[in-house]
């Protein structure tokens, strides 16, 4: 493969060395399945054990309260599913949330819940007075997200599980950008339910997880057999499994460089983009935003061609998130927070991860210097010959 720099670690990420190494030990030395009787079995079920304490570790949950799934999408829904799924049951969540939530709420509308998704401010926060305001008897469940993730805005999940515990009302966090990156700890944040990816920690795509605080009762989406104590039916991944706790583990072990060591090139990547190149805007909360984000407007360019330009010279970075990226829309996120079409379609998301350097970063800033010049001067042609 010729030379990439992968500046697309929200999308995913590529899984650490120590990952490959446990996905394929549980294929070739962990074949047993989990649920047997024998002592294949047993071998198989001390490595989901394993795996499911190390992401608990991560997350700093009681042991037992995560819930193996295939990722975070199916989390998301499982919990909100199973939460509102009557009539007049009534659901609170924030318009910028990923595809997985904010289609799901189509569904629920088609199905008679009633869904309220808050507006965002500016720079994508929710306003926690609205959420305070908005929540009544009637409410079911609250969800946000913890971490948005095309600008990196966090949200402030705390203050919204507090009003939520005082109000007496469910609270799910979808924390698909949060986990790895943020010091989690869903006891002491009280909160219900957290759903998160392994994949975006240097873990295995396909796998994730659904943290059920203890003593709250939810039931499950597929039925079959008794699997993830009888919540989550379906021979385990165990190889995923395997993968995203020695994930977990090494994220555990090195949070404080790693989170450092993210920012630093975030920080190196923006200011030289904003020394180096006129007319550009950090899209997000400026004060609080994940340390491997930016999301930067490009006046003047067209988006789609920059990110594809980039990938012609080995850069990979996205315009919006992957899963609505096929779509020649504008990112809703961005249009939530006030930015207009044109604006939203020169934005571009670059999130960086461990396994990028000091020396990808300062080539990608002067490839962009350049490709941004052609193509605001070819932007000014077209706009000349009309
Ligand atoms: C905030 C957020 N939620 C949910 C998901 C869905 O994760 P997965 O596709 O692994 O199920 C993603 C992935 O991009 C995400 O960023």
């Amino acid at each position: 493969m010729t030379r990439e720099i992968f500046l697309d670690n929200n999308a995913t990420t590529q899984p650490l060395p120590e990952v490959k190494a446990a996905v394929v030990a549980a294929m070739s030395e962990f074949y047993g399945n989990p649920s047997s009787a024998n002592r294949s079995g047993e071998r198989a079920r001390r490595l989901l054990r394993n795996s499911r304490e190390s992401v608990e570790k991560l997350i700093g949950a009681t042991a037992g309260s995560v819930y193996f799934t295939s990722g975070a999408t199916e989390a998301n829904n499982w919990a909100i599913q199973r939460i509102c799924h009557k009539p007049r049951d009534s659901f609170i969540t924030t318009n910028t949330e990923h595809s997985s939530i904010k289609n799901l709420c189509d569904y629920l509308e088609a199905n008679a819940v009633s869904v309220e998704q808050l507006p965002v401010d500016h720079v994508g926060r929710v306003l926690i007075e609205q959420v305070a305001e908005k929540i009544s008897p009637k409410t079911s469940l609250v969800s946000v997200h913890w971490v948005n993730n095309e600008t990196g805005t966090i949200q402030p999940v705390e203050e919204i599980a507090k009003i939520c515990r005082e109000r007496g009302v469910l609270f799910h966090i979808d924390a698909s950008q949060a986990v790895g990156k943020l010091p989690v700890n869903v006891q002491t944040l009280g909160c219900d339910f957290v759903s998160f990816s392994a994949h975006k920690f240097h873990g295995p795509q396909g796998v994730g997880a659904l943290y059920i605080r203890p003593g709250v009762r939810l039931a499950p989406l597929m039925f079959g057999g008794s699997q993830e104590q009888g919540l989550r039916a379906g021979t385990e991944n165990l190889a995923g499994i395997a993968g995203a706790g020695a994930a977990a583990e090494c994220r555990f072990r090195t949070f404080d460089a790693t989170i450092k060591q993210l920012q630093t090139l975030r920080d190196q990547f923006e200011s030289a983009v904003l020394a180096q190149i006129p007319d550009v805007f950090i899209n997000g909360d400026p004060k609080c935003r994940i340390c491997n984000t930016t999301n930067i407007r490009f006046n003047g360019v067209n988006g789609e061609a920059l990110v594809a330009r980039l990938d012609q010279r080995g850069i990979r970075c996205s315009q919006s998130s992957a899963c609505t990226n096929q779509r020649p829309e504008p990112s809703y996120v961005l249009r939530a927070m006030g930015l207009s079409e044109a604006e939203a379609y020169a934005s571009i998301r670059f999130s960086v991860s461990v396994q990028n350097s000091a020396t990808e970063i300062e080539e990608t800033v002067s490839i962009l210097c350049d490709l941004v010049k052609e193509l605001r001067r070819f932007t000014l042609q077209t706009a000349a010959m009309k």
